[in-house]
């Protein structure tokens, strides 16, 4: 048997548990002598588990037994899961992570750790949950010039948006009903904010153009803001609205963003509802491809950690590639990105925003369960410091991009 060790025993640490003890046979396909969980790191005990007799306390019983080939990284946050990974890979065992945060911002180091020790840091549960993203992204895909990459990448904000969508449900207790099905973050700020969007495109952009894109350089903008009024608007004139990471490359010139988004009923990312999440990839030759499944939760997220600790078990003694360089690309300046806008102002800024905006308003929309007395447009594209000149004076209700292809 392959002795691997879990760090972080909770949601997605069990996740992993349940799948290497249930798909024992299906891992066998690959590696024929099995893969077993030796030791479970927490602080916790976990009574009446099947692995409390599994459980340790101390990262050195893990990294100091020989039989140890592989361990994941189920922690979340940075520290200690920067410390116990690195010792890891110093001891030449591959670390297999679903912590974004820390692949976000320590990958490239790790990467290269382990590299340096002949074993494999890799991290595809970090995005998508339980899709199959990064493993095609860098091997599938390797011989295209991947030009863009846009997705609804966070399964606790695309369940929000889908129950406001379609019962008109309360914002805080969908939030909480997400954070009952384990969707969400320990401090669901991060995935209502856009912020666990925001690191995890800042992975694909960094995937993308093989250099370090980093979360702090982008613009994140979260789905607070949005409302059942938006919704009416955006349902009564063929549209949804989703939380939307997206990074364009052109040469060295990076767009990147995280904000919610207007998407039309033709786009390929509107029928992504509920946990889901749904990744489109452009590539100079192959043109479009459609990543879909469940982005959170126990079981699909431990799925695709297994996924890479079968695929580092199966290689001893080697590193799989993933080219990932320290030095940073930055982004464009956000202020020259270009969107076409939907704005709602108050009837009585009717007159106002038709002098602003004139010559730019491309539609006036209506809907039937609207709020009385708005007067609600939609813009040509203009560059977002345009916008924002031009919304100053209008008493803005609420602004939504408008995705285009
Ligand atoms: N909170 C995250 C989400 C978990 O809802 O997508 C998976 O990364």
């Amino acid at each position: 048997m392959i002795k691997a060790a879990v760090l972080g025993g909770g949601n997605i640490g069990s996740g992993v548990i349940a799948v290497i003890e249930e798909n024992q046979e299906q891992i066998r396909k690959t590696l024929p002598e099995g893969m077993e969980v030796k030791y479970v790191l927490d602080l916790r005990e976990f009574p009446g588990t099947s692995f409390e007799h599994k459980v340790v306390h101390d990262i050195s019983i893990i990294v100091n037994d020989p039989e140890i080939k592989v361990v994941c990284e189920t922690m979340g946050g940075k520290e200690p899961a920067f410390t116990f990974s690195k010792m890891a890979l110093e001891k030449g065992i591959s670390v297999c992570s679903s912590n974004k945060e820390l692949v976000e911002a320590h990958g490239p180091e790790l990467i290269r750790i382990a590299k340096e020790h002949g074993c494999s840091y890799l991290f595809e549960a970090s995005v998508g949950g339980g899709i199959p993203l990064l493993h095609p992204l860098i091997t599938c895909l390797a011989q295209e010039e991947i030009q863009s990459i846009e997705g609804i990448l966070n399964g606790t904000t695309n369940y929000i948006l889908t129950k406001m969508e379609r019962e008109g449900a309360d914002y805080a207790a969908t939030l909480k009903e997400a954070q009952d099905l384990g969707y969400a973050e320990r401090n669901p700020e991060a995935d209502v904010e856009g912020h666990d969007t925001g690191r995890k495109i800042a992975i694909l952009a960094s995937l993308m153009s093989t250099k370090s894109v980093r979360f702090q350089d982008e613009k994140v903008e979260g789905i607070t803001a949005i409302t059942p009024a938006d919704f009416a608007y955006a349902g009564a004139n063929g549209y949804t609205i989703k939380l939307i990471g997206m990074a364009r490359l052109c040469g060295q010139k990076l767009r990147i963003q995280t904000a919610p988004f207007l998407i039309p009923d033709t786009h390929p990312l509107y029928a992504v509802h509920d946990v889901f999440n749904g990744v489109l990839v452009h590539g100079n030759m192959v043109d479009d491809v459609m990543f879909y499944g469940r982005g959170a939760g126990k079981l699909p997220t431990g799925s695709a950690v297994v996924s890479d600790m079968i695929n580092a078990a199966a290689n001893p003694g080697r590193t799989l590639e993933v080219h990932w360089d320290a030095q940073v690309l930055a982004p464009e300046p956000a202020e020259g990105y270009e969107n076409a806008f939907f704005v709602r102002v108050p009837a009585a800024s009717e007159k106002k925003a038709r002098e602003a905006f004139a010559g730019s308003i491309k539609q006036v929309w209506t809907a039937q369960c609207a709020p009385e007395g708005e007067f609600a447009f939609v813009t040509d594209v203009m560059r977002e410091d345009a916008f924002e000149e031009k919304a100053a004076c209008c008493g803005v209700i609420s602004r939504i991009r408008m995705l285009n292809r």
